[in-house]
């Protein structure tokens, strides 16, 4: 966790205790039963987006939670059309955006640039997404998701299929759930982007199972949760090895069929052609839920760093509620 000057800033998903998530995870429940009474909280207050990379879910997100908590939003979606195309560093932008906005979430292409913008910066910093680093809050979505499809985060077996090499949501997510009980990863990759060998060593050295497979159909049948990913284009230096896995793996109903009728299929999206569009209006297609459990996720995350709590909430309430 970086705190400067008492700002708490998230640049990854580490950054919270477990009991911290729980909080922030039944915040984002209650948000989404009772979303009128966080409407005006914000009121007053103002979110940058600063998006050096493109994003459609991410950013719009973002931008939906704050105007839902009755906030508003400037930004620029991307780097083409900041000062960055003249030059300007991170640091420097950080502290002009300092002046204008309460708190800032941040996508760069470049590992660590949300942290060198937490160091200077005056308001808290969300990572957004920063190269093939992280993206925790994705991963407070896929955990919100978890605990709200499966009812717990302890407990199952998650297959992850694709880009393990480059993908930081999975990096991101393994990180995050090595730190509930009884979870098992599998892991199904093509050799070249397999995941890395930091992360395998670390669950050997704290005992945390997991096995490397090739081929999704001999684990399908024994997963409670798949976490598909895209192979990502724009991770990769040559064009040719891009074209040759881009299509490794393609999930449709015929290999669906061999799954617990119980299993969830998660996915970050943007999806390409991994998962077939067929799948989509199967009852354990639920990337799209994943999408709304991530805007209540985010609002919950805005009240938290801004250090909006329940009074303020009662009183915005009241407030609101006066003639
Ligand atoms: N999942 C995700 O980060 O999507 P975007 O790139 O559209 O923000």
């Amino acid at each position: 966790m970086i705190e400067t000057n008492a700002l708490r800033h998230l640049m990854t998903p580490m950054d919270f205790s477990v009991d911290e998530l729980e909080r922030l995870f039944d915040k984002a429940d209650d948000i989404a039963l009772h979303p009128a009474q966080y409407a005006h909280i914000c009121e007053g207050r103002i979110l940058a987006t600063c998006f050096y990379e493109p994003s459609t879910r991410t950013r719009l997100s973002f931008e939906t939670a704050m105007l839902r908590l009755g906030g508003q939003v400037i930004g620029f979606a991307d780097a083409s059309s900041s000062s960055a195309s003249k030059g300007e560093s991170v640091a420097d932008t950080i502290r002009v955006v300092s002046c204008f906005a309460d708190i800032c979430a941040m996508r760069h292409p470049k590992e660590g640039a949300a942290m060198v913008a937490a160091a200077r910066s005056g308001i808290p910093v969300i990572n957004a997404g920063d190269g093939g680093h992280e993206h925790p809050t994705q991963t407070l979505t896929d955990l919100l998701t978890i605990r709200s499809l499966h009812g717990s985060l302890s407990d199952f077996t998650i297959g992850l299929c694709g880009d393990l090499k480059f993908g930081r949501t999975v990096h991101s997510l393994i990180h995050a759930l090595i730190r509930y009980k009884g979870i098992r990863f599998v892991f199904i990759s093509p050799p070249e982007l397999r995941v890395p060998d930091y992360i395998t060593e670390m669950l050997r050295n704290k005992n945390i199972p997991f096995e490397e497979v090739i081929r999704l159909d001999d684990v399908i049948p024994d997963l409670d949760l798949l976490y598909m990913t895209r192979v990502q284009r724009e991770r990769f230096f040559n064009e040719e090895d891009y074209v040759r896995l881009k299509d490794f793996y393609i999930l449709d109903k015929e290999k669906l069929s061999r799954a617990r009728e119980s299993m969830y299929i998660l996915h970050p999206l943007p999806r390409v052609n991994e998962i077939a569009v067929d799948v989509d209006n199967d009852p354990r297609a639920a990337y799209f839920r994943q999408v709304q459990y991530g805007l209540f996720v985010r609002m919950s995350l805005i009240l938290t760093l801004l250090d909006l709590t329940d009074d303020h909430i009662n009183h915005g309430l009241l407030k609101w509620q006066s003639p």
